[in-house]
């Protein structure tokens, strides 16, 4: 597993043979490499940003950065929202900048082999939250920017070429942080966070799939948030930071929605083998009043939610909560499989993320069972310092992290 925090570094869990291996690195970026000269950091100050409300004040100050001088030259990201694996490359991302290589190497440990612009052909930002067809190989990207039009649409090959830019062209200036497949469709969320006082955000989209003539979308939903752009402070996301299914049908143009939790649900995760497939569960995290994560929550999305419930609780639609317990708090959770593919057991493997002590001032990484949700973890691995809380992780096989990427990249 390969995870992203705040101050700029990815840390690596390795298990292998009953055993784990740990690593924290910095991802050597351009902006790292300027910061390291200038003999300190110079680009922002990113002080007391945590969980989700740190991603989300930490990605708006970047574009804000780049709405103030207008500089739309990259090499000031610092990698290190998230992570994807396509055409045998560990990528880490971060939305304003360009993708950067990071080599998995024989012992575990992380190395950045540098900033990756697709022989050249990608000259705009790129998410941070690409999407692999598990089916096809191909992999989905966009970019957005401050100029027109605003969105650009990316697909790059199973064998990573870069198919030309898709312009699309919408009516004013958004910061869209994450999009969704289907097997024919790319959604766009031309609504994401718009310049001007009312907000609305969909952070995180869990996954879509298509069913007859509609399109279906299971997401998180921020509605109307009150953020102060020069204090960095955010009312109203606790409110509405929840679990939804939207459907769009493509035959009448006609779209519903329907809530799935009732308190603060984010960073749903889904097996993803079933990326752009239908899919039955979703893990996500539950948030306290200051955005921590204090557990991990199974979603049965053929189940109805319970009527009248207040608070979440295992029954209805939640199969199973797995509770940090008190004073503990985690990160998203990424869903392993026990089998790599769709199988007949789309929730038979484990849930894997961090959790830190506040007590005790230590991290670890619990692996639990997603399928029972168990409060007994499979396995609890202690580490030798604190991992700070983060944003995203990817799980990833040995085979896949250590092939290709050392012969063929050319960065
Ligand atoms: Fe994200």
């Amino acid at each position: 597993m390969v995870n992203c925090c705040l101050y700029r570094m990815i840390h690596g869990l390795r298990i292998k043979d009953g055993k784990a291996t740990y690593v924290s690195r910095y991802v050597k970026t351009s902006r790292l490499k300027q910061e390291e000269f200038l003999g300190g950091a110079k680009f922002m100050k990113i002080g007391d940003l945590k969980g989700l409300f740190g991603l989300l004040m930490f990605n708006m100050q970047m574009l804000r950065g780049k709405l103030k001088v207008l500089d739309l030259s990259y090499g000031d990201g610092t990698a290190n929202t998230a992570l994807v694996y396509h055409d045998g490359k560990l990528l880490a991302l971060q939305e304003a900048d360009k993708p950067y290589v990071v080599k998995v190497l024989e012992d575990g440990d992380l190395q950045t082999l540098g900033m990756f612009d697709y022989d050249k052909r990608l000259a705009h930002s790129f998410t941070a939250h690409p999407k692999v067809d598990p089916f096809t190989g191909e992999m989905f990207t966009f970019g957005y920017s401050t100029t027109p039009p605003y969105i650009t649409y990316r697909v790059i090959s199973k064998d990573g070429f870069m198919q030309d830019p898709v312009p699309i062209t919408i009516s004013e200036p958004i910061m869209m942080h994450d999009f969704a497949i289907t097997e024919n469709y790319a959604i766009i969320m031309d609504l994401p966070l718009y310049f001007r006082p009312k907000w609305n955000i969909f952070p995180m989209s869990a996954n879509s799939w298509e069913e007859g003539d509609e399109v279906v979308l299971i997401t998180c939903r921020i509605q109307n948030p009150n953020i102060d752009l020069v204090s960095g402070e955010v009312e109203g996301i606790l409110e509405t930071d929840e679990l939804y299914e939207m459907r769009f049908n493509m035959k009448t143009g006609l779209a519903s929605q329907k809530k799935l939790s009732v308190s603060a649900v984010d960073f749903p995760r889904v097996n993803e083998s079933y990326t752009g497939r239908k899919q039955q569960f979703v893990y996500g995290t539950m948030l306290d009043s200051i955005t921590r994560v204090t557990g991990i929550i199974k979603f049965d999305l053929h189940a109805e939610p319970e009527s009248g419930k207040t608070k979440l609780e295992v029954g209805g639609n939640v199969q199973g909560i797995f509770d940090l317990g008190p004073g503990r708090f985690g990160s998203e959770a990424i869903f392993v499989p026990r089998k790599l593919g769709i199988s007949s057991e789309e929730d038979d493997g484990y849930l894997v993320f961090f959790v830190y002590d506040e007590a005790s001032g230590k991290s670890a990484v619990n692996v639990i069972d997603a399928k029972t949700m168990s409060a007994d973890p499979v396995a609890v691995v202690e580490l030798p310092n604190r991992v700070p809380y983060g944003f995203h992780a990817l799980f990833v096989t040995e085979v896949r992290a250590t092939s290709r990427t050392s012969k063929t990249m050319n960065v």
